[in-house]
């Protein structure tokens, strides 16, 4: 069967369309910057999946249906019963993205002397276990060449880190799919032995959720036994072995805002309830109003729904073949977003250069394309010296649910091919003025003519 897209377009917003010398101004002016030129200016921008979503004709109706209100709004039955259904788990607050949900979380579960472990930790989920005086480690496992799920938590080194801790303050958080495993998924299998781990040394352990529905369907796909179960009733089975969760539904829950924590743990829910008056609101609303709630709702539906979730797989994957084809090296397999080597396809630029950097310049002059870097930039100081001893350049390129088609894609592929055949032209960049953060950065190219 070949593929298409399974959605039809009601409503069309025209696509920035900046020329090549336009471009050039802009990002000059921005101090070669990307993530400092404006929206409006960028053609497709591939920085994050995260509340950027298409919604659908179902979750704009639902909107405009509901009543707004906040003591006992409909808005929340409808919320709580869709996530109770999908996840299984009785307890459900909503929070109005999901580092709030992280930020009530260990305000309740970490203190000094709490380790929290992970496959890998989302950096605001660290941050927010941390500001609790929490250490966070992550446990992922080794990377395997190809392998199909090169998210699983290393179970062995958290059974040997356990030994070590006070399990009595301690949790595991496991990150579906682990975004700093390059978006890779988790196995069913490794679920289950963590599971038992956390079982056996009486360990909480909790799911931070936001791509669990792309997860199910990978464990779908990539695992015989579960090739003919639903990608609901897989993540079903996968909640089962956790204590409860916390989502954005800004990614999988197809939504540009909103979030919940959902558990089976009763006194954990009533600490979070309490404290989440103070932050988010009413348990009832949790700093959405109810049209944000339907939409949450209505978008997890469709958002675990097997149609969707195949189209959504396959559009990444057949991406990650057209990069491929245009000589990009990608890691593989394609998880839930591309990861690009920028130092292979740039060779010619030191790692001091920031090849990635380089690159992400070169696409934006190139095509207007936006992306997020991995390591480079984000790891080095003001002196251009690099804390990470082992530097990788990556770019990562994620792609927002059912906003761009596949021609799109294809015409990104060409540019990619454009910007390697002119890849000798491209100069490496110095540090003008880090200001602390890759976002606010002034760089440099080294060569006057930065690309041709
Ligand atoms: C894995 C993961 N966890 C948590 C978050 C935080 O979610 P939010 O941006 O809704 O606060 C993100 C956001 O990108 C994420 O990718």
């Amino acid at each position: 069967m070949s593929f298409m897209e399974p959605f039809r377009i009601k409503t069309v917003e025209h696509l920035p369309n900046p020329t090549r010398e336009e471009r050039l101004k802009l990002l000059h002016e921005s101090g070669y910057n990307p993530f400092q030129v404006k929206d409006k200016y960028v053609t497709f921008d591939l920085w994050t999946d995260s509340g950027t979503a298409a919604m659908s004709h179902h979750q704009w109706a639902a909107m405009l249906e509901t009543s707004e209100g906040c003591i006992s709004p409909d808005s929340f039955d409808t919320f709580a019963d869709t996530i109770n259904r999908l996840t299984g788990f009785p307890h459900i607050l909503p929070v109005h993205q999901g580092r709030a949900a992280e930020h009530i979380l260990f305000s309740v579960l970490a203190e000094p002397g709490s380790t929290v472990f992970s496959n890998t930790m989302y950096i605001t989920g660290r941050a927010n276990a941390e500001l609790n005086g929490a250490v966070v480690v992550d446990v992922p496992s080794q990377q395997v060449e190809g392998g199909d799920f090169n998210g699983d938590l290393d179970c062995v080194r958290l059974q040997e880190e356990l030994r070590r801790v006070d399990v009595g303050k301690s949790m595991v958080v496991m990150t579906l799919t682990s975004n700093n495993q390059a978006g890779q998924p988790v196995s069913m299998a490794n679920i289950k032995h963590v599971s038992e781990i956390c079982k056996t040394h009486d360990v909480s352990l909790f799911m931070d959720g936001c791509r669990f529905a792309e997860n199910a369907y990978f464990i779908k796909t990539r695992t015989k036994v579960y090739r003919d179960v639903s990608a609901r009733d897989i993540a079903l089975e996968m909640f089962s072995h956790f204590d409860g969760m916390y989502m954005s539904a800004k990614k999988d829950g197809l939504c540009n805002i909103g979030g919940f924590f959902a558990t089976r743990l009763s006194d954990v829910y009533g600490q979070f309830k309490r404290r989440m008056t103070y932050t988010e609101g009413n348990p009832s609303y949790g700093g959405l109003s109810s049209r944000d709630l339907e939409a949450v709702a209505v978008g997890l539906w469709e958002g675990t729904d097997d149609r969707y979730l195949k189209y959504r797989i396959e559009i990444l994957a057949m991406f990650g073949d057209i990069l491929k084809k245009a000589g990009v090296p990608i890691v593989e397999p394609v998880g839930s977003a591309i990861y690009i080597n920028a130092a292979r396809c740039l060779p010619h630029i030191p790692t001091e250069q920031y090849p990635a950097w380089a690159l992400h310049c070169a696409l934006y002059i190139e095509g207007g394309i936006r992306c997020s870097h991995v390591h480079d930039v984000l790891k080095v100081d003001s002196t251009n010296k690099r804390e990470d001893p082992q530097p990788q350049h990556f770019i990562r390129l994620s792609i927002p649910r059912r906003t761009y088609t596949l021609s799109h894609l294809i015409h990104i592929g060409d540019i990619f091919k454009n910007v390697l055949e002119k890849r000798g032209s491209i100069s490496g960049f110095c540090i003008k003025n880090s200001s602390g953060h890759y976002f606010s950065a002034v760089m440099e190219p080294v060569r006057k003519c930065f690309v041709g």
